[in-house]
């Protein structure tokens, strides 16, 4: 599974690519405006903290012509870069134009299976399905996340899916039982990831130990 962060800091990107397992970073308009700096500044500082990851940057146009004007933007920034581009109709036509370029995108705002497939058939890199949201409105959103990954497991279609709208660590736990291929989280979330309070008492209980004990390693 990749590990993804989702977030507009850039201090989060810089601790969490220090563990030295972060794949990648998502980022949307709502993300980018709560950081407070520049749409492309702040990019291009997550790119070049991650420069083997990838970046995820979210286009704002809404048309076809504005989609893929954006687009082809945005990903002449880095190579690393895919851009983000919402599950509507135009977002699928400019999907299927700017993969034929070259250009990975990352379809996302993806809340039903039926979406996941268009996404699928469109050619785009990551299908990111957003389990929390569903969750927020009293319904399964792993179920989506479930039926995403069998269909594109069923037809063979590149695109991965990417579980976005992560709550807390267990979303992540549900995603690697069903063969979700990333999971974007909060930073707050991903260091949860870490965390087992009987690893804290067993840690300090070897240490107690052996400091008792008065052993050394370097004689
Ligand atoms: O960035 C995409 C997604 O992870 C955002 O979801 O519900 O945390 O705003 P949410």
């Amino acid at each position: 599974m990749k590990l993804f962060v989702d977030t507009g800091r850039v201090e989060e990107v810089r601790k969490a690519a220090e563990w030295g397992i972060l794949d990648g970073v998502t980022t949307n308009p709502s993300l980018i405006a709560q950081a407070g700096r520049g749409f492309k500044e702040t990019v291009l500082e997550i790119c070049s903290i991650l420069p083997h990851g990838s970046i995820s940057a979210e286009v704002v146009g809404t048309t076809v012509e504005d989609i893929l004007r954006e687009g082809r933007e945005i990903a002449s920034w880095s190579p690393n870069i895919v851009v983000k581009v919402p599950m509507t109709p135009a977002g699928i036509a400019a999907t299927r134009q700017l993969t034929r370029e070259g250009i990975r995108v990352n379809m996302t705002l993806v809340f039903s299976p039926t979406q996941a497939l268009l996404a699928a058939k469109a050619g785009a890199t990551y299908i990111s399905v957003f389990v929390g949201r569903v969750d927020d409105v009293s319904s399964e959103g792993m179920r989506t996340i479930e039926d995403a990954v069998q269909l594109v497991a069923n037809y063979g279609f590149d695109s991965e899916v990417l579980v976005a709208s992560i709550r807390h660590p267990m979303h992540v736990v549900e995603a690697a039982r069903l063969g979700a291929h990333i999971a974007t989280m909060p930073f707050k979330v991903f260091e949860q990831l870490f965390q087992h309070p009987l690893t804290d008492i067993g840690l300090k209980r070897f240490l107690d130990d052996w400091n008792k004990a008065g052993l050394r390693i370097f004689e």
